[in-house]
């Protein structure tokens, strides 16, 4: 049999060793999965569960979330930092019920059109949501990308950044987008790790140039001065 492809490695482990019981996980209505990517921008899973349940509790619906008071919303989201994603939130789902009925839209370019969603997040949210082939590139997966493919330059500076989103687009599988989406997070987030990744579990390693070439340390290289 031939070796697993990039994707093929990645949905593998993600079904094998991934999460799979975050409370935003085995749902698809995209009111509860964009809530949790918006908190889970800049912010641990450890930080998010309980605001998260608390959140939901006053806030059920995005209805619901669009007729209650911004300084309500802010108390809701207090302690858990970068507030203007608390702003954003409340005037997205203002303009979720005004322009579109309450209905998160399923097009990734619509959904990246809305306060605090950007490409990736909106690529998140209709792949969780809807089963949508659609690639993220949050600052993880960055990490990933620039490691796997030795990436030797500055993935925040505009031409690295768009390299790799084709690279990322390019690997997307045809089926299981759920799992390779969170299986790219997962990564991220529990082996390719800033320091001391644990590249002896990873199942890309033998496809990753800083593996190979001893380069983990390096990569993705700092911000130049
Ligand atoms: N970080 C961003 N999105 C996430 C998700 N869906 N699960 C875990 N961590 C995440």
């Amino acid at each position: 049999l031939a070796d697993p492809t990039f994707s093929e490695a990645v949905v593998t482990w993600q079904r094998a060793h991934g999460r799979h019981t975050l409370p935003w996980q085995n749902t698809r209505d995209a009111y509860r999965v964009w809530l949790s990517e918006i908190m889970l921008q800049q912010t641990q899973v450890a930080a998010v569960l309980g605001y998260y349940a608390r959140f939901l509790e006053r806030f059920p619906t995005v209805q619901d979330l669009a007729s209650a008071p911004i300084e309500e919303v802010m108390g809701y989201w207090s302690g858990l930092g970068y507030y203007t994603r608390a702003r954003n939130l409340h005037a997205c789902a203002v303009r979720v019920v005004q322009e579109y009925g309450g209905v998160f839209p399923a097009d990734p370019a619509l959904l990246a059109d809305l306060p605090g969603i950007g490409r990736s997040t909106a690529a998140a949210i209709t792949a969780f949501s809807n089963g949508t082939r659609a690639a993220i590139l949050d600052g993880n997966v960055k990490r990933v990308f620039a490691r796997v493919f030795g990436v030797e330059g500055y993935p925040g500076e505009k031409r690295i950044e768009d390299g790799l989103w084709r690279r990322a687009d390019a690997l997307l599988p045809e089926e299981g987008i759920e799992s390779y989406t969170q299986g790219l997070m997962d990564l991220g987030a529990t082996l390719c790790t800033r320091s001391k990744p644990d590249c002896g579990r990873c199942p890309v390693q033998s496809r990753c140039v800083a593996f190979a070439t001893g380069r983990t340390a390096e990569l993705p290289v700092r911000k130049p001065k």
